[in-house]
């Protein structure tokens, strides 16, 4: 098995590990690339994110109490502040200087697209762009945060092909799609994103009417999909009465085998479908391909030759050679 969620490379990229709306009055467990943290709103109004382990004797801080920004372990009652500083440890007195040792180890965290970010080291990038999100003829619709049994490589891999659509998703929009993929031609999409545009005629049933704006059986489709190394894609629908869907893939490496997904929609309509409706069509397709892929056991092969891949597998294959060559995996 290659295991991949070691490689240093990734200590400098951002992973969307949570949905904002997902804390609570509770402190956040979360794991990211095998290593367990807290996260919770200080008592400035910022997020603190940091290994989710006392200082003191190694109790998850996840467990504990949050009052007012401030965190207590749950095991001696030690309080930790904004900036993960730790501001009391009863046993000690009111009064006591807390020891520097005493803080946490914070990692570096934003909020965009109503999703958490986390970078575990030194970034080396941004979190990518989406113009849309700050253009007011667009609504965003967040989807929630699944677990899903699978390496997070084979789950970009799987977004990046669509060879599979009319065998995957012949319960949502694949049915009937011709299998034969055309010749396609690779490139920068933006700044950020790296792909394919291509035209398709997707199928349109009942339940996908209110996403597609159409009650056609069948609707022409211009589409793009592109990554942003190392998990994130991107993937944009026009429809030919100038709706747009963009479907932001996220793909979060808990450890070597399993993944945090969740997705964001920006749709420049009229605001009259439900998100809920919106977003359970996407979801719909999302089960499909969970269904499918959690049946492919380990990791994705990264060497070149690991693999027997065809003329319609080269957005896929070129993003593996490319996240290959960040991870610094050889052949
Ligand atoms: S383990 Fe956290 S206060 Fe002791
Ligand atoms: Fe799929």
């Amino acid at each position: 098995m290659t295991s991949f969620v070691h490689r240093p490379a990734l200590q400098g990229a951002w992973f969307p590990v949570a949905e904002v709306a997902d804390l609570g009055v509770s402190p956040l467990a979360v794991t990211l690339l095998g290593e367990r943290l807290v996260i919770w709103r200080g008592s400035d109004g910022v997020l603190v994110v940091a290994l989710d382990s006392c200082p003191h004797r190694e109790a998850p801080l996840s467990i504990g109490t949050l009052i007012d920004g401030e965190l207590s372990c749950a095991y001696h009652g030690w309080k930790f502040s904004a900036e993960g500083r730790c501001v009391l440890v009863p046993s000690s007195g009111t009064d006591a200087p807390v020891a520097r040792a005493a803080h946490l180890s914070c990692r570096r965290v934003e909020e965009r697209y109503g999703l958490i970010w986390v970078c575990p080291g030194q970034p080396t990038g941004a979190i990518p762009k989406i113009v849309q999100d700050d253009d007011s003829s667009f609504r965003r619709l967040n989807s929630g945060v699944e677990e899903w049994e699978v390496s997070t490589p084979r789950l970009v891999d799987n977004f990046m092909d669509f060879s599979h659509f009319p065998w995957v998703h012949t319960g949502t929009f694949g049915a009937g799609q011709n299998p034969e993929v055309p010749k396609l031609d690779l490139g920068q999409l933006d700044d950020d994103f790296f792909g394919y545009v291509y035209e398709v005629d997707a199928a349109n049933p009942d339940e996908a009417s209110a996403v597609s704006g159409s009650d056609d059986d069948v609707v022409h489709r211009v589409m793009t999909t592109g990554f942003s190394l190392p998990f994130i894609v991107r993937s944009t629908i026009r429809y030919d009465d100038g709706l747009q869907h963009i479907l932001l893939l996220c793909s979060t490496p808990i450890d070597d085998l399993r993944s945090y997904f969740t997705f964001v929609v920006w749709r420049n309509d009229d605001h009259s479908v439900d998100p809920e409706e919106i977003i359970a069509f996407d979801r719909a397709i999302g089960a499909e391909d969970k269904a499918m892929l959690e049946q492919v056991p380990g990791t994705l092969p990264l060497e070149r030759t690991g693999l027997t891949s065809v003329q319609s597998d080269k957005p896929s294959v070129e993003w593996r050679r490319r996240f290959a060559e960040l991870i610094e995996v050889r052949d």
